[in-house]
């Protein structure tokens, strides 16, 4: 596929190169770096490894046909019916087929999966999956345990250097190959160039271009937005996925009540007491996660509210059973045992991303990207749950598997020096800062759970002119990001998955395919937009 170039930073060529950089501290970044050893990667985190990570907050855990009963044909069709017709089929084999090799590895490196008397793995269920599979850690601690384990073999790794509090802001490139990383020193106006000879970008998700996201702040759509600006192809960026029950408690992010406690018996009403999905979805509380969102949504917005009932199904070993979700309960002075728990849908996930190929491979040469920023197109319109943290370590390992092949002997014994680039104005104003609200209200109200051609062309000039005010790349970069969301998401005039538009409420057999875009055709819709707003 041709790609043009738009937007790399200078090159700095004609300097000693890293073997790897990796983008990313979350888990498909550290699984990447540990399956690389002992081969010299430099890992590039925003935070504190597993800090900015959104796998480091997940209550699911891994989806895996391990169980004697299960199949991996079984988590194959469960995976492309969530998809709604337009998953990589080839691909979810892939994926599904090295999901217990995975979960031996995470064994390997210490990850405590929840395991029976006889040493047997315990599986749970979780909506549209046809058997229990999930393997989970105390409930609800499965990311937070398994970043703990990585992260910990990291430390050991004497291959692995990792540089914390760096931000990704542009990729170092010339012509369609990319040579390195440009990253700014958080809070601080160092600007730091790495070339590399592959760059792996695992910078997670998009949840903070939303106003109500269970993602942490970090999960802001750099990585997109810096590989877009490269010219990379980017696949199905218009597939949001919206959980229906993020805790209504103020906090941002809100805080996400498991869908493991509806699994457990937790049932949804809203103020009168009714249980709204009875009348929605033969599955009720379990009905695919795109149904229970929309009607979670409308229950809210016609005034009726909705809760989560815990109290009988749950009761006392609310505690015990959930202590992830029991704390964010209990710090906002409630009581699962006797308070109903408000809840509203929330930007959980993205489907869309990087386009790659089943090795991690994007459009751009020398660009590898897995984890939440990669389209593998297992996704499709809608992700089965507990698939994402598999699809990071299955993906992480195919790129790690990739690169090893392509580069046989290892460049160097040694990483590069740090090699500074020009500074650049950095000072968060005032102005962006109210960009960035403009931003995530607009994408919450207008490329949301509910969307129509008004609202989204809403959200395109809304954010063009906030883009006016922002002076750091970074902050421009949420703006390209959620430019290519809002447009993708025009461009898609059907309903599938999570991409539900009113204006077009059926699926269209004709558009069950995926969706590419690059920056250039998403700046174009853009400014179509912005010209018919003026005529
Ligand atoms: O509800 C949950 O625990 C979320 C799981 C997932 O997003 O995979």
């Amino acid at each position: 596929m041709a790609v043009s170039v738009e937007d790399f930073a200078p090159a700095y060529l004609g300097k000693d190169v890293d073997d790897v950089v990796i983008l990313g501290g979350g888990l498909a970044g550290l699984f990447c770096a540990l399956k690389l050893s002992p081969r010299p990667v430099t890992v590039i985190a925003n935070a504190p490894v597993g800090e900015g990570a959104t796998s480091a907050w997940a209550q699911g855990g891994i989806a895996a046909a391990v169980s004697e009963r299960d199949s991996v044909e079984k988590h194959r069709d469960d995976t492309l019916a969530a998809g709604c017709g337009i998953c990589e089929a080839k691909v979810v084999d892939q994926m599904t087929r090295e999901a217990s090799d995975r979960v031996r590895d995470l064994l390997g490196y210490g990850v405590p999966f929840d395991q029976d008397l006889e040493g047997r793995l315990k599986f749970s269920s979780e909506a549209a999956h046809s058997e229990s599979r999930v393997v989970r850690v105390r409930g609800d601690m499965a990311g937070g345990a398994i970043m703990a384990a990585l992260i910990s073999a990291v430390r050991k790794t004497p291959s692995i250097r990792v540089l914390e509090g760096y931000i990704g802001e542009s990729f170092l490139g010339e012509g369609r190959y990319v040579t390195g990383v440009l990253v700014r020193r958080r809070g601080g106006i160092t600007r730091l160039a790495f070339p590399a000879k592959a760059v792996v970008l695992a910078s997670g998700g998009i949840g903070h271009l939303y106003a109500r996201t269970t993602n942490p702040h970090d999960a802001n759509g750099h990585g997109l937005a810096m590989a877009a600006r490269a010219g990379a192809v980017i696949a199905d960026a218009e597939f949001v996925q919206f959980h229906p029950t993020a805790l209504d408690v103020g906090r941002d992010p809100a805080p996400l009540a498991t869908e493991a406690l509806r699994g457990d018996g937790a049932v949804l009403v809203n103020r009168s007491g009714e249980r709204f999905m009875e009348s929605e979805h033969r599955d009720l509380e379990l009905a695919p996660r795109d149904v229970v969102a929309r009607a979670i949504y409308r229950e809210i917005a016609e005034g009726r509210g909705a809760f989560l009932d815990c109290r009988e199904t749950i009761g006392a070993r609310f505690q015990e059973d959930f202590p992830t979700v029991f704390s964010a309960v209990q710090s906002a002075g409630l009581d699962p045992v006797k308070d109903l728990l408000p809840v509203a849908p929330a930007m959980h996930h993205h489907m869309g991303g990087v386009l790659t190929d089943a090795s991690g491979r994007t459009s751009l040469d020398g660009l590898w990207a897995a984890g939440e920023a990669a389209s593998t197109g297992v996704h499709g319109a809608n992700r089965l749950a507990s698939n994402s943290l598999l699809e990071a370590v299955v993906f992480a390992a195919r790129v790690a598997e990739d690169i090893q092949g392509l580069m046989t002997t290892p460049r160097s014994a040694y990483w590069n020096e740090m090699d500074s680039a020009p500074d650049l104005p950095t000072q968060r104003n005032a102005e962006e800062r109210a960009a960035i609200s403009v931003l995530r209200e607009t994408m919450t109200r207008n490329v949301g759970v509910l969307r129509d051609a008004d609202g989204l062309k809403t959200a395109l000039a809304d954010i063009a002119e906030a883009e006016k005010a922002c002076v750091r790349q970074s902050i421009k970069n949420m703006m390209v990001a959620g430019r290519l969301v809002a447009a993708a998401a025009l461009k898609r005039e059907e309903s599938r998955g999570a991409h539900f538009r009113t204006d077009f409420p059926d699926e269209k057999p004709e558009r069950a395919r995926r969706s590419y875009l690059t920056l250039k055709e998403a700046d174009a819709i853009s400014a179509e937009v912005l010209q018919s707003k003026v005529d």
